[in-house]
């Protein structure tokens, strides 16, 4: 199996250059809280990255930092070259929840990064019912957000972040909270959507089955402060259906990711020596 190297320099064909990155918040109280310690890791580009920790490890402070909404305490990010100070249009950002206008339908909420980049969303329609239609959403345009499901939803949001067709798409959790059959779904809907469009994709994930079957790559995060305890690559083929599952080296991926969260022991004895 094979461990990815640490990330490669700036000037090779990164998307994204996540360099020696570390956040610490001052709490109301008027303490610290150390949530990431000198992270480091690079997407290639085309690259679908998902990223794995424990929960409260600092995953979602890293996705706003890479983002451009939260500053750094130290350390450097890179997007295509460029160093990342302020949110960039070349990426698109679906949230742990969904996050949607409940006054407005559900093609006025695909539209609405257009509208904050000051265009017509007139101009953007088309892609928008596209986009609606990849995602199974046709027929539900006119609907408001509350008479969808919440896997129809999270669909809603991932077609709002890639409405201005933005190169890098970052995504936090977006299934974490639908029933595990919706997930696996979407999960396969993903699959699909990713593979037509060819983003370059950050991907937070508490499944460790679906950061294996989703990813080219899976790094692990220790927990807080979190740094990279495992960046793995996963060489499964492409294009990939839920039928990668079978792979024999599925379990071992799945295996590797699991010891390196600390929810498995490593083997011992002497089996584990031959
Ligand atoms: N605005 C903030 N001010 C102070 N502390 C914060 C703030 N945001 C996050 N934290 C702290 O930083 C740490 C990391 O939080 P973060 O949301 O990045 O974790 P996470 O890995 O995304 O967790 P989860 O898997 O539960 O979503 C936590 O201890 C959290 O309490
Ligand atoms: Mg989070």
């Amino acid at each position: 199996m094979e461990e990815v190297k640490p990330a490669t320099p700036p000037g090779s064909r990164s998307a994204i250059w996540v360099s020696g990155v570390s956040k610490t918040y001052r709490t109301s109280g008027g303490g610290e809280v150390e949530a990431l310690k000198s992270v480091t890791f690079a997407v290639a580009e085309g690259e679908f990255v998902s990223i794995v920790g424990r929960s409260g490890c600092g995953k979602s402070t890293l996705l706003k930092i890479i983002s451009g909404l939260l500053p750094p305490s130290g350390g450097d990010v890179e997007v295509f070259g460029d160093a990342v100070d302020s949110p960039l249009g070349s990426i698109g950002f679906a949230f742990q929840n969904p996050l949607l206008m409940p006054w407005r339908n559900v093609l006025q909420n695909v539209l609405l990064p257009a509208e904050l980049v000051h265009k017509s969303p007139d101009e953007y329609r088309q892609r928008a019912l596209e986009l609606m239609s990849r995602a199974g959403l046709s027929g539900f345009e006119g609907m408001r957000p509350k008479e969808l499901s919440g896997g129809m939803q999270q669909r809603v949001a991932i077609a709002r972040a890639l409405l201005l067709d933005p190169k890098i798409l970052l995504m936090d959790e977006p299934f974490g909270s639908l029933d595990e059959l919706t997930r696996e779904e979407m999960s396969g809907e993903l699959l699909r959507l990713i593979q037509a469009i060819r983003k370059t994709v950050i991907f937070i994930t508490h499944s460790v089955p679906e950061a294996v079957l989703l990813s080219d790559r899976v790094v692990v995060l220790s927990p807080r402060p979190a740094t990279v305890s495992l960046d793995l690559k996963i060489d499964l083929p492409r294009p990939r259906s839920m039928a990668a599952r079978n792979d024999p080296r599925y379990e071992d991926y799945c295996r590797a990711i699991r010891e390196s969260l600390g929810l498995l022991k490593p083997p011992t004895g002497p089996d584990a020596a031959q």
